[in-house]
């Protein structure tokens, strides 16, 4: 395991504060009816609400009061340079769509990155008061108690989680992968919200998971906290997890999952290329 750096405990704090008073703020100002759309994305099913926005902005306020020096990078848009060689990378609200339909399967993720490497993440579901956390090289928590991966069964025998993009091109080739994945493992779980995927495969929810097209802010925090409570997380043909294809297992059922995804093309773009990224 590698060696943590004591200063990243001091950025686990500042994330699990942020993270926590946003996820307060979702709950406690969510208006009653139904929730104001601010925005579509990369198709009319991919909605920004408001709240969205609120909680994104309730983040970076409260880290830069702490530490006014580092910069950020939010789903909704916020971007900032800093000069400290930290940038805090924020999903808001990490399963839009549930909240909007009152599923209690959301969160708010924030992460710590140093250049490229994450390391320190939180993951709060504020509807069911749990809050997941990791610090590179000291493990990962669920409410303060350690936690740790299954072991892994064999692939016929894994519960695997997965999710869809929002576009109908990426779905429809999601959709063929499946086909052939399904029938392979025990079953597979689609929840809605990528860290709590991640989370959940690192508390023993899930045994691996699997998802084509996420964003930097979808993976940061849940894959931080997946890796260190035992997972393997990375891409297909050796490639470090990113937007082509994030795979997460415990070694052994790491390989099998992602050399049939590999088989698959699963990492295909909508162009039909292999995703560089
Ligand atoms: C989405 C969720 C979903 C995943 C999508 C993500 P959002 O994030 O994590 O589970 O399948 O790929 O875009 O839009 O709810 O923040």
């Amino acid at each position: 395991m590698r060696q943590a750096d004591p200063s990243w405990d001091a950025l686990l704090e500042v994330a699990l504060d942020a993270a926590t008073s946003a996820a307060r703020h979702i709950v406690d100002a969510r208006p009653r009816g139904p929730l104001a759309i601010a925005a579509t994305k990369s198709s009319a099913t991919d909605i920004v609400t408001v709240m969205d926005q609120q909680a994104e902005r309730l983040v970076v306020e409260r880290i830069t009061a702490a530490r006014p020096e580092d910069g950020f990078l939010g789903e909704e848009g916020a971007q900032v340079d800093g000069t400290s060689g930290v940038t805090w990378v924020i999903d808001p609200i990490d399963g839009t769509v549930n909240y909007l339909y009152e599923i209690p399967a959301y969160a708010v993720s924030v992460a710590a990155r140093v250049g490229e490497e994450v390391v320190a993440g939180a993951v709060v579901n504020p509807a069911t008061g749990e809050t997941w956390s990791a610090v590179r090289g000291r493990g990962a928590r669920l409410d303060g108690h350690p936690v740790r991966v299954n072991t892994p069964p064999e692939l016929a025998m894994a519960l695997v989680a997965t999710g869809f993009g929002y576009g109908s091109v990426r779905r429809a080739r999601q959709a063929q992968v499946l086909l052939t994945v399904l029938p392979r493992v025990r079953d597979v779980r689609r929840a809605g919200a990528a860290s709590l995927d991640l989370c959940a495969l690192a508390c023993g929810r899930v045994d691996a998971f699997y998802e084509q097209g996420l964003k930097a802010w979808d993976l940061a925090a849940g894959g931080l906290v997946a890796e260190e409570a035992g997972a393997v997380v990375g891409g297909l043909r050796g490639r470090p997890a990113g937007e082509a294809m994030v795979v997460a297992a415990p070694s052994g059922l790491f390989e099998e999952l992602s050399a049939m995804l590999a088989e698959l093309d699963a990492d295909v773009t909508d162009e039909g290329e292999i995703d560089p990224a």
